[in-house]
């Protein structure tokens, strides 16, 4: 079934399915994703960091992976969200915006990758981080992943290597004809693949995200400050139940085997 609509562009099932129904139903999930987690595991808002288990890698990976991940969020607000004639009324040109955009995305789009490589080979090879990482975690790695590398790659080859490609008059346009309820599913029908694709894997993204660690973006660092403490409890059951000492009886001297077991 095809379905005019305004314009010349057609509206086929598939794209309906694609560009509306799937973003819709991702932002939904997300939001009430996030109000489910938020309720019934408050105390498992966390990074789960593995920070105990190994430093060093961590110390290089995580902030080339958050300074790169930034970057690339100011660029995505900015592209998609700042209409290109508001920024030509202030002089900033096609040509501006795209230099600056292509230039500091991929510089953008390098840390980000080069940090989640280093981030992914830590927790591969580092034992107690490989043990700690849970089949959700695989999961988020594979949509967080594709969704990266599409997007370098879209980067890299329509903008830096290719021709160049006016996305703010077909993505953009459409991200925020989402926003105000009026979907124009045609402006995705013309896109090229590589961008169809990352987009695809950014939807996934967004509907696995409150059920991984990625909820801490909405509480990290000020929230830390003001949650409740998490409680870690030893396995020993004398610690922290045994009997007040009355102050007179003679100090024993800590069983060694013991301390080897803690
Ligand atoms: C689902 C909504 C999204 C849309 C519509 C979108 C759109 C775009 C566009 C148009 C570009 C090209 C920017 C340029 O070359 O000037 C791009 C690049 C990129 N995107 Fe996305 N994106 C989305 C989600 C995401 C998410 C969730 C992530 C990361 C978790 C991400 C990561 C990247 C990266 C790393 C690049 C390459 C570097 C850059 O140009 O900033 N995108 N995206």
């Amino acid at each position: 079934m095809m379905m005019a609509v305004a314009g010349t562009e057609t509206v086929t099932p598939l794209s309906i399915l694609l560009w509306v129904a799937l973003p819709y139903a991702a932002a939904a999930v997300f939001v009430v994703g996030h109000v489910w987690r938020y309720r019934y595991d408050k105390f498992g808002w966390t990074t789960r960091s593995s920070q105990v288990y190994e430093n060093r890698l961590l110390r290089l990976g995580s902030p080339m992976f958050h300074i790169g991940i930034l970057l690339v969020l100011i660029g995505h607000v900015v592209g998609l969200f700042i209409p290109r004639d508001w920024l030509y009324s202030i002089g900033v040109s096609e040509h501006a915006y795209h230099l600056g955009a292509t230039w500091i995305g991929s510089f953008a789009a390098i840390l980000t990758i080069v940090g989640l490589i280093i981030l992914i080979y830590r927790r591969r090879t580092v034992g107690p981080v490989f043990l700690a990482t849970t089949p959700m975690d695989k999961v988020m790695y594979v949509a967080l992943g594709g969704t990266i590398a599409f997007g370098a790659a879209a980067t890299f080859m329509l903008q830096v290597f290719g021709s160049g490609y006016e996305y703010r008059g077909t993505i953009s346009p459409w991200v925020r004809s989402l926003f105000t309820l009026q979907p124009k599913p045609e402006l995705m029908a013309d896109v090229p693949l590589m961008f169809q694709i990352h987009v695809l894997f950014g939807t996934a993204l967004f509907m696995l995200w409150p059920f991984t660690r990625l909820v801490h973006v909405f509480s990290a660092p000020v929230g830390y400050l003001v949650r409740p403490y998490i409680v870690y409890r030893s396995r020993d059951e004398q610690r922290g139940t045994r009997t007040k000492r009355r102050g007179w009886e003679e100090v024993k001297p800590p069983d060694p085997e013991k301390l080897r077991r803690l």
